[in-house]
């Protein structure tokens, strides 16, 4: 998508380094860095230079093509895998797309394994650009629909950063948000700010601002109103980790706007490429919550009067913080998934049924 009017995507391999648009400077600062090692792989993950369930999976697999042309030793790469599958516990992406790398990469020789290594990772790339396109397409559907009965804005409210910087382009819960504005359906986007870390201002925001979407931010704990006022036409969101049951693992305050949503008969979407859904576990108490740095919570960080970065403490210095990443959302208050293949109830008889 584009970045003052000229089209990006969030990573991309270029003379034997890894490239990224480090996602801690937005909005303020527009960098790219190179990932030169798989350390610096683990550490842009880590530290979230890159994120968003997609994103970590991309960064991931080319994650492996550097341990390789650092060191092209099977043990290296071994290890490798497993320092990039725990840096981040919740999407599923990250494993999905280390395990895909490892399956294509046993038994092949060490002369071969670089090239099969990049073709794979670029494959993993190029797979989530159609897949992400495709949730637009199926996903337009349902804002036309809308729009068709409204004859007026349709408003859509998110959460987080589901956009095409958390992916490699288009985003899962803005693609079909961006399908319809390309058609010429006016849309605006309630954009929550998703506290602590502001994904939802600093991101989904500023990538409406370059595609010239129509949008506002509001406090995270605003959408309940909007909605009682019937301020908002439907809800889209994306997910860490779908479970075949339905279940969707999403930013924290996903659940409360999922719950909201259901109390005022908003729809309520989830939108997911299938390398989100977790085939495995069944019981949602079994996804792994990542509890991050309290600082992010005490902590915020803006532009001063004079444009310069700066961060500051908001927080008593004695008081105690709890920072955790993400919720649950019941698959009983999500109206529907929208995924690459179609769109279906969340539940595994309607995710088997397209996907199996
Ligand atoms: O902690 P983050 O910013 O990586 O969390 C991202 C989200 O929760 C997104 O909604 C999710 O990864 C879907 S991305 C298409």
């Amino acid at each position: 998508m584009q970045v003052n009017g000229k089209a990006y995507r969030t990573i991309w391999f270029e003379n034997n380094v890894v490239k990224i648009i480090d996602q801690t400077k937005l909005p303020h600062q527009f960098i790219i860095k190179d990932l030169k090692t798989v350390k610096d792989s683990i550490n842009a993950i880590k530290t979230m230079e890159v994120r968003g369930a997609p994103l970590i999976g991309a960064t991931a697999a080319y994650g492996l093509v550097l341990s390789i042309l650092e060191k092209n030793d099977q043990s290296f790469l071994k290890k490798s895998s497993e320092d990039l599958i725990a840096s981040r516990p919740t999407a599923i992406n990250l494993k999905w797309a280390i395990d895909r790398m490892m399956k294509k990469l046993s038994g092949i020789n060490s002369n071969e394994i670089l090239k099969v290594a990049l073709e794979e990772a670029n494959a993993i790339v190029e797979e989530d650009v159609t897949f992400c396109k495709n949730i637009g397409v199926n996903g337009l559907k349902i804002i036309e629909e809308i729009a068709n009965k409204k004859k007026d804005t349709v408003n859509i409210l998110t959460h987080c950063n589901a956009g095409w910087l958390a992916t490699i382009d288009w985003g899962t819960a803005t693609s079909p948000i961006y399908h319809a504005h390309q058609k010429g359906i006016k849309v605006h986007v309630w954009v929550d700010e998703t506290r602590p870390r502001n994904q939802g201002a600093n991101l989904t925001s500023y990538e409406l601002n370059e595609e010239e979407i129509p949008n506002t931010i509001i406090a995270d704990n605003a959408g309940g109103i909007l909605m009682q006022r019937g301020q908002v036409d439907m809800c889209i969101v994306g997910t860490d980790r779908t479970l075949s049951t339905g279940d969707v693992a999403n930013k924290i305050g996903t659940y409360l706007k999922a719950l909201a949503a259901k109390d005022n008969n908003v729809p309520f979407y989830v939108a997911l490429p299938s390398s989100t859904i977790d085939w495995n576990i069944k019981d949602f108490k079994k996804i792994p919550i990542e509890e991050r740095n309290s600082e992010e919570l005490s902590h915020v960080e803006g532009v001063d009067e004079n444009k310069n970065v700066r961060k500051v403490r908001i927080y008593p210095e004695k008081s105690k913080a709890l920072n955790l990443a993400f919720d649950i959302t019941p698959a009983k208050y999500v109206t529907g998934l929208i995924t690459e293949k179609g769109i279906c109830e969340a539940s595994e008889t309607a995710l088997k049924k397209i996907f199996k």
